[in-house]
């Protein structure tokens, strides 16, 4: 009884350690870029959100949807600002089952972009913001201000971090891929050189458009992180000001008192 209950322990002990150890072996790599929204003065790149805009929709919808995201934010300043022809002729690109009428009509752009096509591909609204924490929120916080806080490069980094190396587990393909939290994602490589072409010719290699998608997630993620910052500044100017104020404010009202204290 007790020789089967210590081989137990002992098998128990060694499956345990040997899965600690598997798990620390693979580290998942995430590159640093510095993005435009970087930094407390940080803008969103109008042109580089329309570029992300198109490779989302050329390659990315076919499997992921953006459920959280209203289309008519395509036209909002701060982000990719389409026209507003353009952006109720994008909504017309894409259908919905209204529940209203139980028919199906184009999306207009009160309408929210559609959800995953793909059963097991996760939603990209909100995944630049799900996958933070390269920078931050851990840490001073400071960092995360002066960086980022690194979702958009966990982005960039799962689309440029393919090996080329494919294996078959019950049934399913994984493909190896240096950022993946397991170092095997069941996504395959989606993007490639020259696969969207862009009407002004911006660079259409690998890494510009993982680049320009992964800013464009950013903004999905968060549409007002421009308008954030600009309140976050106001309020730091203003907080300085009436520091200065009060300290003045402080030193006159007391003056006399100190004053006569000295003398005295
Ligand atoms: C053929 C379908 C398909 C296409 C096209 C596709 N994906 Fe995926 N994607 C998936 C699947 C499936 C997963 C889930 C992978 C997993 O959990 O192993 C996934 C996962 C992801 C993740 C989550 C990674 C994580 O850390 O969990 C991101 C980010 C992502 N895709 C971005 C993109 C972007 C950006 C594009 C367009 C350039 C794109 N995908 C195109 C199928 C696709």
């Amino acid at each position: 009884m007790l020789r089967t209950l210590a081989l137990g322990l002992a098998t128990a002990l060694a499956l345990s350690g040997g899965a600690a150890v598997a798990a620390e072996t693979f580290e998942p790599k995430t590159t640093d870029i510095s993005f435009s929204f970087e930094g407390p003065f940080g803008r969103f790149d109008r042109m580089q959100l329309q570029r992300g805009l198109q490779i989302y929709t050329e390659v990315c919808s076919a499997c992921h949807g953006m459920k959280h995201v209203a289309i008519r934010e395509l036209g909002e300043e701060g982000g990719p600002q389409l026209p507003d022809d353009q952006v109720r002729a994008y909504a017309a690109t894409m259908d919905i089952d209204d529940p209203s009428t139980g028919e199906t009509r184009p999306r207009t752009p009160n309408d929210h972009f559609p959800m995953s096509g793909l059963e097991n591909a996760p939603d990209l609204s909100l995944m630049a913001k799900a996958r933070a924490g390269f920078h931050g929120p851990y840490g001073t916080g400071l960092s995360q201000l002066f960086n980022g806080m690194g979702g958009a490069e966990h982005i960039y980094s799962i689309l440029t971090g393919y090996t080329g190396e494919e294996k078959e587990e019950a049934g399913n393909v994984f493909y190896e891929n240096t950022a993946f939290s397991t170092g095997w994602i069941a996504m395959p490589p989606p993007l490639s050189d020259g696969q969207v072409e862009f009407a002004d010719g911006s660079p259409n290699d690998l890494p510009h458009m993982a680049e320009d998608v992964a800013a464009f997630l950013m903004w999905a993620a968060e549409p007002k992180m421009m308008a954030r910052k600009q309140a976050g500044f106001t309020a730091v100017i203003f907080l300085t000001v009436l520091s200065v104020l009060l300290y003045l404010t402080n030193k006159r009202i007391w003056a006399g008192v100190k004053g006569k204290r000295k003398h005295a």
